[in-house]
């Protein structure tokens, strides 16, 4: 296949503000295919005290604008775009600027995403449960909703960001596991009702892969459980097949497939990206 086999195609991905995060590294990976990219996200995310408590920080001012000087530096068009997909008025807004700006929307990528309020069930704040839901499953909503007239035009491709957790959940993340199961049987509806105009529709469930999310997560999770962190992460390791994280490029790269030609027959699907740990029993008595 043509290297440049998104050349002048139009993309738009959420949650693109971390230059350590997926979103961004999805962006760059398609721009260098020839797409040009609108990237956006919430300005500067409110961190609860628990995302506080472990330095996780999240929104555009920590480089959704580098993102835009990086694309160019690929030879293709970017916009950044700041929008809290919680709010029906600024996504309105975000797909309004996109199609003013490049008149048309190719691949729509759903990465903004992440845990609110994290507690047990009988804890858990009822506002930080819903906001959980809120930006998970009703902001992937939102955007399809308002992109869904373009990306149909094109014959386009959704890619929404689901989580291994929503097949293997934990202690603490219903929120997060439950709102990450609602986008599986979202996206495999919207497989449905627009499959017969050509659109294709996916659901990646990432494992472990190496962002600031995941570093934060690590963390809370070394806290809760009074492990050190190298602990943590050497159990992870253990119940991972392949023995390593997934990097962010793992994850483009699977994204990249999915919008190319040689993807033409799928659609509707859940796709774990976990190096296999999604597979694994957590405990293996045996290494060979
Ligand atoms: N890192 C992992 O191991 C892992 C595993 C499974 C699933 N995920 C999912 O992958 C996606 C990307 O996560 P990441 O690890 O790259 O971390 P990340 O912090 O780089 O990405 C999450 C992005 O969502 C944005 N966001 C949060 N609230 C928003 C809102 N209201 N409006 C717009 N944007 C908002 C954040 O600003 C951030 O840029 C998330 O949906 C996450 O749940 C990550």
């Amino acid at each position: 296949m043509n290297s440049n086999f998104l050349e002048d195609k139009v993309a738009l991905i959420t949650g693109a503000g971390s230059p350590n995060g997926m979103g961004q590294a999805i962006a760059l990976q398609l721009a260098e295919h020839g797409a040009n990219i609108v990237v956006s996200d919430i300005e500067k995310g409110t961190p609860d005290p628990f995302q506080k408590n472990y330095g996780y920080e999240f929104g555009a001012y920590k480089g959704l604008d580098l993102a835009v000087s990086k694309i160019e530096d690929l030879g293709r068009k970017a916009l950044a775009i700041r929008a809290d997909v919680r709010n029906s008025k600024d996504v309105k807004s975000l797909i309004k600027s996109t199609r003013k700006e490049f008149g048309r929307i190719d691949i729509l990528v759903n990465v903004a995403g992440g845990a609110w309020g994290t507690a047990l069930i009988k804890d858990y704040e009822e506002s930080e449960f819903i906001k959980t839901f809120d930006v998970n499953m009703f902001g992937t909503f939102r955007v399809c909703k308002y992109a869904l007239p373009y990306l149909i035009r094109k014959k386009g491709v959704i890619i929404n960001f689901s989580s291994g957790a929503a097949k293997r959940t934990n202690m603490f993340y219903s929120a997060y596991a439950a709102s990450k199961a609602a986008i599986i049987s979202f996206t495999e509806t919207l497989a449905i009702e627009y499959g017969p105009r050509g659109l294709r529709t996916f659901a990646l469930l990432p494992g472990m892969i190496e962002t600031d999310l995941s570093k934060f997560e690590i963390a809370a999770t070394s806290d809760i459980l009074n492990m050190p962190i190298e602990e943590v992460i050497r159990h992870y390791k253990e119940a991972t097949p392949l023995g390593i994280f997934g990097k962010p490029i793992d994850v483009a790269n699977l994204v990249t497939f999915l919008c190319s030609d040689n993807a033409s027959f799928l659609t509707g699907l859940s796709i774990p990206v976990t190096g296999g740990l999604d597979i694994a029993n957590p405990v293996s008595e045996i290494k060979l």
